[in-house]
């Protein structure tokens, strides 16, 4: 198979939104995409006061993990923040999915909507190579800065992720993604539930634009403790979660 023909078959639509042919479904809202992004990724996750809160005495990683990274908008908008709060000593591990990667031309157009955006843009565009099958590193701000995309299946990249030991501690944060529910019910498995229960740790917090129930069954019965909040944009809820297996254990008793 030609890298072509495994990389994202796309259409731009009347408003020149990037939606996908195979899923039938849009990478982000064109009016609030970039609001969306800072609002489920990092606000419902508190990333701002986490990342400000880490000690400049003391070195470490913070990781995140995302199912589905598209066109990269949530990767940038975390990592805009990271810039901005972040102390030098601390590293951000975003460690992401992705089965059917943008081209990277696709990539950049996308990303183009968000002019607030444009130093991650370009300098994700500059390196960013789509590489179906494999696990790719890119570094930025000096090291500061790791993105780890596995390009494989979700199911199959999830416990790559935890044999190859690419968050030996666990994960910070989870974000789930991967377009509706109802157009790709893979993306929001119990394969998946638990891939993503095996790479967290008590603490870690989960948050993602769906609220349907399967998925609020399937994180609480794998030691999520999970409220819906108010949403953005056309959502009137998104899930904010954290992991707590105690949770799970009195669940079970
Ligand atoms: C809504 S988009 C993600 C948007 C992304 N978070 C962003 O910031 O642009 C969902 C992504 O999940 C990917 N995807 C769909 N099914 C998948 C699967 N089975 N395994 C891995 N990735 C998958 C799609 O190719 C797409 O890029």
């Amino acid at each position: 198979m030609s890298l072509a023909d495994s990389l994202a078959d796309i259409v731009w639509d009347e408003q020149g939104m990037p939606q996908s042919t195979a899923f039938g479904d849009k990478y982000f809202c064109r009016s609030s995409g970039y609001d969306e992004s800072v609002y489920v990724c990092c606000q419902s996750n508190a990333l701002r006061e986490r990342f400000l809160a880490l000690s400049s005495a003391e070195g470490g990683t913070f990781t995140i993990l995302e199912t589905g990274f598209g066109t990269g908008l949530d990767f940038c908008s975390v990592w805009q923040l990271w810039r901005e709060t972040a102390p030098r000593s601390w590293r951000l591990h975003f460690i992401s999915v992705e089965l059917y990667p943008l081209a990277v031309e696709h990539l950049t157009r996308a990303l183009a909507f968000w002019p607030v955006l444009a130093p991650q843009a370009a300098a994700l565009a500059a390196q960013y190579t789509p590489s179906p099958g494999q696990i790719k590193s890119f570094l930025f701000d000096e090291d500061r800065v790791t993105l780890t995309v596995v390009f494989r299946h979700v199911q199959e990249a999830l416990s790559l992720v935890k044999t190859a030991g690419l968050a030996p501690e666990g994960v910070d944060v989870v974000l789930l993604d991967g377009f509706a529910p109802s157009k790709n019910p893979e993306m929001w498995s119990d394969h998946v539930f638990d891939g993503v229960a095996a790479l967290s740790r008590k603490g870690t917090t989960l948050t993602t634009f769906t609220v349907a129930g399967f998925v609020r069954r399937g994180l609480t019965d794998r030691g999520f403790v999970i409220r819906k909040i108010p949403g953005l944009g056309g959502k009137k809820h998104v899930l904010s979660a954290f992991f707590d297996p105690r949770s799970f254990l009195q669940s079970e008793t």
